[in-house]
């Protein structure tokens, strides 16, 4: 399966959506919680889209339209946000998701072999999860810490100046 995370259709239409059956109670509390941090609710999309992910590891279709109609926006603001921001997910992805950078610097210190050998190791491409559903493999633009090129994420750890020979010791701490 190819993930896309971006080119989703919007519109203007506001389908009504019943929020109770979409999140949870906790969730809708979180959701108007940050809601109170910012003057304008749309700044309050992120946090929103973050919080929500956290359930099942990314966000569909009836949880975006829920999140606007919490925070009172259009589902346009929402879903614009969640494309915008590389790890929002719109589609399924593994218990894992690698994060590989392909900008400038990482691409000088050799992210295109350094991910041949992910690719390699996983069985799968980029856009893709395994079979057992552990990883999924994206690329991404610049992590910030292009001094330890080539540079990754998996989940929220970030790691720098891997080799080639470290991605076998690297995977195995994510089960
Ligand atoms: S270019 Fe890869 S971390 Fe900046």
């Amino acid at each position: 399966m190819i993930l896309k995370n971006k080119a989703r259709i919007v519109t203007d239409q506001q389908p009504h959506i019943n929020v109770e059956a979409v999140l949870t109670e906790s969730e809708r509390a979180a959701l108007h919680d940050f809601m109170h941090h910012y003057p304008d609710p749309r700044a309050a999309s992120l946090d929103s889209l973050k919080h929500v992910q956290k359930r099942n590891g990314w966000v569909d279709d009836a949880q975006v339209n829920a999140i606007a109609q919490v925070l009172g926006i259009s589902i346009p603001d929402v879903e614009g946000v969640a494309t915008f921001y590389n790890r929002i997910y719109r589609q399924p992805v593994g218990r894992h998701v690698i994060l590989l950078c392909d900008s400038i610097a990482c691409f000088l210190m050799g992210n295109e072999s350094l991910a041949d050998v992910f690719k390699k190791q996983l069985g799968i491409q980029y856009g893709q999860t395994t079979p057992d559903g552990r990883f999924t493999l994206l690329p991404i633009c610049c992590l910030g810490n292009c001094d330890k090129a080539p540079s990754l994420m998996i989940d929220e750890d970030t790691y720098g100046l891997v080799s080639r020979a470290q991605v076998a010791e690297v995977l195995e701490q994510y089960l």
